[in-house]
């Protein structure tokens, strides 16, 4: 009876350690997109329909077929040691050699339940097409540039055909390091699928699963039940919406500038508390500053979605011109690109008390910006493709 039982016991925990598989599917809705390429990696972001373990193959671009050889694995490691099981899959590629492309594939393996780590009900597995369609490449930051190229865009609020236009050159794309989205490219997050629909979606089929994208909110981007769930969307290389990167020795700081009315205004509802967040971020900014690579750093540029403003402000100008001017003024900026007014603007060093240009993009144009070490230079094209304003520092 004992040795019956015992064998009851050793098949009821085989069949429960036993892999178990549903039929359940997963597919990309959103993506990949790239971000925070640097010189030995960088980060695929994309989204699923079903909850899945994600992971990325890379293979550098050379003549073989990517099924030449097994291809490294990838995994998200924001669970620090647990495979996320997530719809948003965030994986950081690392260990890749400088200035060098490579092909890279989403992979995804859907799970149906997770009861517990002896209990997971796994669906099928998904894995990019390498058969009729290429796979997405991306070319890591060399050690130097002689030149910085970038576009920029913002305020688009929602217009997600004319952020279609504004990237449909594929080869004008190809030669931007990246591009940067400065704010309000939605207007009210009510859903967070305004998020893919209106902004990821279209930017991924365009540029963005080949051409970094980086991002920073609008005032715009704190309205609506979701908004807050766009910061699961990008993978911002300090864990916040305000962080640094360089290309080269350009100096790239991007600021999160907050709401255009003081938190206490009946149109917030008591939904925000971003003014001592600001404080926050003063407080870093003013450690960025005080760091040798800005110190270091052969140009410096400030991103910020609302511009400092002194006169006929808004609160959030205010704010602008008020917390962060006093740290930026003395720290030697080249240049500051703005957004929010939806018309285009260049100001001089020393207009509305900044100690640098401020150049402000219009709402339905695409600004084109070179950085060497003699000037600045911008462009700026309208969904047509017709160059409206151009501008040297
Ligand atoms: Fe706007
Ligand atoms: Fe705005």
């Amino acid at each position: 009876m004992k040795r019956i039982l015992t064998a009851l016991i050793l098949t009821f925990a085989a069949v429960t350690l036993s892999a178990q598989e549903s039929s359940v599917l997963v597919n990309v809705v959103c993506g990949p997109f790239v971000q925070n390429v640097t010189t030995t990696g960088f980060t695929v972001v994309w989204v699923s329909d079903n909850d899945a373990i994600g992971w990325v193959e890379v293979a550098p671009k050379d003549e073989q077929h990517f099924y030449y050889a097994e291809r490294p694995k990838f995994y998200d490691m924001s669970g620090c040691g647990i495979k996320p099981v997530n719809k948003i899959h965030k994986v950081q590629v690392t260990g890749l050699e400088p200035g060098k492309t490579y092909r890279y594939r989403v992979m995804m393996k859907a799970v149906d339940h997770y009861y517990s780590q002896l209990d997971i009900v796994y669906g099928k597995e998904y894995g990019a097409n390498t058969y009729t369609a290429a796979l997405p490449e991306i070319t890591t930051q060399k050690e130097s540039y002689k030149e910085v190229r970038f576009a920029m865009v913002n305020d688009l609020h929602e217009k997600d055909s004319i952020l279609r236009s504004l990237f449909s050159d594929e080869k004008r794309n190809k030669g931007f390091d990246f591009v940067f989205f400065n704010g309000d490219m939605t207007s009210t997050i009510s859903d967070e699928a305004k998020i893919m629909n209106h902004v990821l979606i279209p930017a991924s089929e365009t540029f963005a699963s080949y051409c970094p994208l980086y991002f920073t909110r609008g005032n715009h981007e704190f309205r609506g039940k979701d908004a807050i769930k766009i910061l699961d969307y990008y993978a911002f290389p300090e864990g916040k919406p305000y962080y640094t990167f360089t290309y080269g020795d350009v100096f790239f700081l991007v600021m999160d500038s907050g709401e255009d009315k003081p938190d206490s205004d009946i149109e917030y509802q008591d939904a925000y508390c971003t003014e001592p967040y600001l404080l926050q971020e003063a407080e870093w900014m003013k450690g960025v500053v005080a760091s040798d690579a800005w110190k270091k750093a052969k140009r410096r540029i400030v991103f910020s979605h609302i511009p400092p403003d002194t006169k006929n402000a808004w609160h959030g100008n205010y704010n602008m011109a008020t917390i962060f001017l006093p740290i930026l003024n003395a720290a030697g900026v080249d240049l500051m690109l703005c957004g929010h007014y939806h018309h285009y603007y260049s100001r001089k060093k020393g207009e509305h008390d900044a100690a640098f240009p401020v150049v402000i993009n219009s709402n339905c144009e695409r600004m084109e910006v070179s950085v060497t070490d003699s000037k600045i230079s911008m462009e700026v094209y309208d969904a047509d493709g017709k160059k409206v304003h151009t501008l040297s520092l």
